[in-house]
């Protein structure tokens, strides 16, 4: 089977489907794809629930519609899997805000602290982790350490100074990280679309900036936001995360209204994460049908990494 450029997504759809069940493969997507992508997943889900099924499912081949950091750490988890990044060049700007050599060094300034990681970060920064976190359960993580416990937490800056205040957890040092993405959400453009829809609920994602968060009616991890969109009884949200969970929150809540927070100076109006854009169906495809590109990861520096998976899947999500 060849690729057609200008194929329709139906017809892509099709041809991933057969590829799927001739290799006996699982397609992951997380909510910030393109809808098409998300729509030919056998799972959609935030980080937390990506992590989960990657860790339970016995198809032979795991293909991730998501980041690298997304699809490494399915890699992890399932050593013996064949896992394929359809665009090996979508990274993570926050992932990448945390070198794994310049944490190392900084942990020498931190002994006796109990490293916790955002799973968004390399397998080399898991690997220096004693327990990783998502958006979905850093509290749940922090508070399974005992409370005079010492804690550095890398790599978000954002989240982790939100984790500190909501914990109360005084000894916790706090890595210098951002998304690039939910960085750039002012809240200036947030407060006029509150004043064209006063009724909207603030819906934001913690790794947004403090000022964003105190004016947010709700904060959690993409899915986290997606339960309380079709829990609460506004009509209205302004949504300040990547736009791509609109995509979800529409189908679930068809009666509802999503607007899209802009980030600053924006002249698009909604706010898209550039890795998570490169997964096309067209690239899905081929990388089912060639088997690559293919996620590899030295087993030493696997093997290291793992446990601070491990530790954080026996944590309960609240
Ligand atoms: P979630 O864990 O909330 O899905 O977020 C992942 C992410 O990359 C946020 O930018
Ligand atoms: Fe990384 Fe930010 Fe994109 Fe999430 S939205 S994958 S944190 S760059």
């Amino acid at each position: 089977m060849t690729v057609d450029h200008n194929e329709s997504a139906a017809s892509l759809a099709e041809k991933i489907a057969a590829l799927k069940k001739e290799k006996h493969a699982v397609i992951l997507a997380h909510y910030y794809t393109l809808a098409e992508v998300q729509q030919i997943a056998d799972f959609t889900g935030d980080s937390l629930a990506l992590s989960q099924r990657a860790a339970e499912t016995d198809a032979r081949i795991i293909l991730f519609a998501g980041v690298h950091f997304m699809a490494e750490t399915a890699k992890i988890l399932s050593p013996d899997k064949k896992v394929l990044l359809p665009e090996p060049e979508a990274g993570c700007s926050l992932a990448d805000s945390c070198p794994a050599e310049d944490f190392g060094r900084f942990l020498k300034d931190y002994p006796g602290h109990t490293v916790v990681s955002y799973v968004n970060t390399s397998v080399g920064v898991k690997a220096l982790t004693d327990i990783c976190c998502t958006s979905g359960n850093a509290v749940e993580v922090i508070e399974s350490l005992p409370r005079d416990e010492k804690i550095v937490f890398a790599p978000d800056r954002n989240l982790g100074n939100y984790i500190k205040s909501l914990t109360g957890r005084q000894d916790m040092v706090v890595w210098d990280g951002a998304c690039g993405v939910h960085e750039e959400f002012s809240v200036e453009k947030i407060l006029e679309l509150k004043k064209l829809h006063p009724e909207a609920k603030v819906l934001a994602h913690p790794e947004c900036r403090r000022p964003v968060l105190l004016v947010a009616d709700h904060i959690g991890s993409t899915a986290a936001l997606l339960k309380f969109a079709s829990e609460d009884p506004a009509r209205e949200f302004i949504v300040v995360t990547e736009a791509g969970i609109l995509h979800r929150m529409r189908q679930e809540n068809p009666g509802k209204t999503f607007i899209p927070a802009p980030p600053a100076g924006s002249s698009c109006g909604c706010n898209n994460c550039a890795y998570m854009k490169m997964v096309t169906l067209e690239k899905i495809y081929r990388a089912l049908r060639d088997e690559k590109p293919e996620v590899l990861i030295d087993e030493e520096v696997r093997r290291r990494a793992e446990g601070s998976i491990r530790r954080m899947l026996a944590v309960r999500r609240g």
